[in-house]
């Protein structure tokens, strides 16, 4: 019997090794990670390095408290991002994850208020359909309702207004001008609330997982950033999973132009190597806050110099050419994957930018019904995955809290075009294994 209290439901196989875009188990069967495990490692594994990196940095400082010293890799790593974020004169605040970084950007759109004397605003506006955590700040701005559900009565501070979802979109007018009725929205329900009481509006630039990798359409994110800067409402992009190169640009928010106000970022900072992420303030937010009764936060691991230390040496392996291959294996294995599945039964959509592709399962292609939850699509499709030596990610639940069946892939953006084609093979005929 093991003694850890394991995330799955089933025995697993223990990984020994993990290389390029490999893993290998402790029987030696080797897995193609499709999906950079929860589409976090965008350099690949074993990248000699990154791991060098980390073992200097260790040797160098071990813990160093935040409050009492800086560090050189904090310090260096900080210069380094600021200078790729969208965003002017960006100040980071390192922390552990993708969690701690949407609590921190919650609380910092708090402090820009509270140090301009408007206690009243404290709502944070995100969408349905989203995803930014699982501590409860960061689950009361998701808007994905089977993972809220248990903690129900924790949650309800935050609102949530429709994503940018084309496949589904809410829009009478769909497809036409579904950015400007999707800001719409958004400017009603601030008017409706007032907005003296709204703090912030969070939202990924392209749907994560929870939505499949769905991608607005051009008119949203101007329009939507228009809104947010009319108000003062703080805009929030969470970068999490789309940050450092996974959809093609270094960010997300790179492919509208949109500079928002705070941006929070973990998987990909470090690819996984370490536990890592930031958030960022605009110079303009952070005078604020720090011109104010300044930031009531912290954490133990927060501004971690391992942490910055691998998240340095993935810039390097970024910066080597890995956001233009993201881009480019991104559109042929988009294209790829559209063509081999354009006549599967259970295939409704296949979506995505960069190397953040979303496959929506449906059980009737004309009305785009979903499958029943009983069904496990998704979890049926990723077995078949696995038995072939192929690793994806999913998730289900989106349509209706229960229903819905998404299939997410999300490779390194070192694979091989050898490696790229076995993906898609291997993707294609999993896919088509079902129903
Ligand atoms: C967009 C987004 N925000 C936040 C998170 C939470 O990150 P973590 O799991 O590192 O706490 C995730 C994780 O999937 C994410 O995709």
């Amino acid at each position: 019997m093991s003694h850890v209290f394991s995330r799955a439901t089933r025995d697993l196989p223990t990984a020994v090794s993990a290389d390029g875009a490999w893993i290998t188990d402790a029987d030696g069967t080797r897995y193609l990670d499709g999906a950079g495990g929860a589409i976090v490692v965008n350099v690949g594994h074993g990248v000699a390095s990154v791991i060098a990196a980390i073992g200097e940095q260790l040797e160098r400082t071990q813990y160093i408290h935040p409050t009492a010293f800086t560090t050189r890799a904090v310090e260096a790593y900080a210069e380094e991002v600021a200078g790729i974020l969208p965003m002017d004169d960006a100040r980071i605040y390192p922390v552990s994850g993708g969690s701690e970084a949407v609590e921190t950007a919650v609380k910092m759109a708090r402090a820009y208020h509270l140090a301009q004397g408007r206690g009243g605003r404290s709502i944070v506006i995100g969408r349905r359909g989203s995803y930014h955590g699982n501590t409860l700040g960061a689950l009361d701005a998701s808007g994905k309702a089977p993972l809220r559900k248990p903690y129900t009565p924790w949650l309800g501070r935050f609102l949530h207004v429709s994503a940018a979802y084309e496949f589904r979109c809410e829009n009478p007018q769909h497809p036409h001008g579904c950015g400007a009725w999707q800001a719409a929205e958004l400017e009603k329900m601030i008017a409706s609330y007032g907005e003296d009481t709204v703090a912030a509006f969070i939202a990924e630039p392209i749907s994560g997982a929870t939505l499949g990798a769905a991608v607005p359409t051009d008119d949203y994110w101007p329009a939507i950033a228009e809104v947010c800067r009319a108000h003062d409402v703080v805009l929030i992009a969470d970068e999490v999973m789309t940050g450092f190169g996974r959809t093609g640009r270094w960010f997300g928010m790179d492919h509208w132009d949109i500079r928002p106000d705070i941006l929070t970022a973990g998987k990909g900072t470090t690819s996984g190597y370490v536990p890592f992420g930031f958030a960022a303030a605009s110079g303009r937010v952070h005078e604020a806050i720090t011109g104010g009764p300044g930031f009531v936060h912290g954490f133990t691991w927060s501004h971690n110099a391992l942490g910055a230390a691998a998240g340095l040496a993935v810039l390097g392996e970024l910066k080597a050419g890995l956001i233009d291959r993201s881009r480019e294996l991104g559109a042929r294995l988009l294209e790829g994957l559209r063509s081999e599945l354009a006549d599967a039964p259970g295939v409704g959509d296949v979506r995505g930018l960069g190397l953040l592709i979303g496959i929506e399962l449906v059980r009737d292609r004309e009305t785009n019904e979903p499958f029943r939850r009983a069904d496990k699509a998704a979890e049926r499709v990723l077995q078949a995955a696995r038995e072939s030596g192929l690793l994806l990610y999913s998730s289900t639940g989106h349509v209706d809290g229960t229903n819905g069946d998404l299939v997410v892939l999300g490779p390194p953006f070192s694979l091989s075009d050898d490696e790229a084609s076995l993906l898609l093979d291997r993707t294609v005929a999993a896919v088509r294994s079902f129903p």
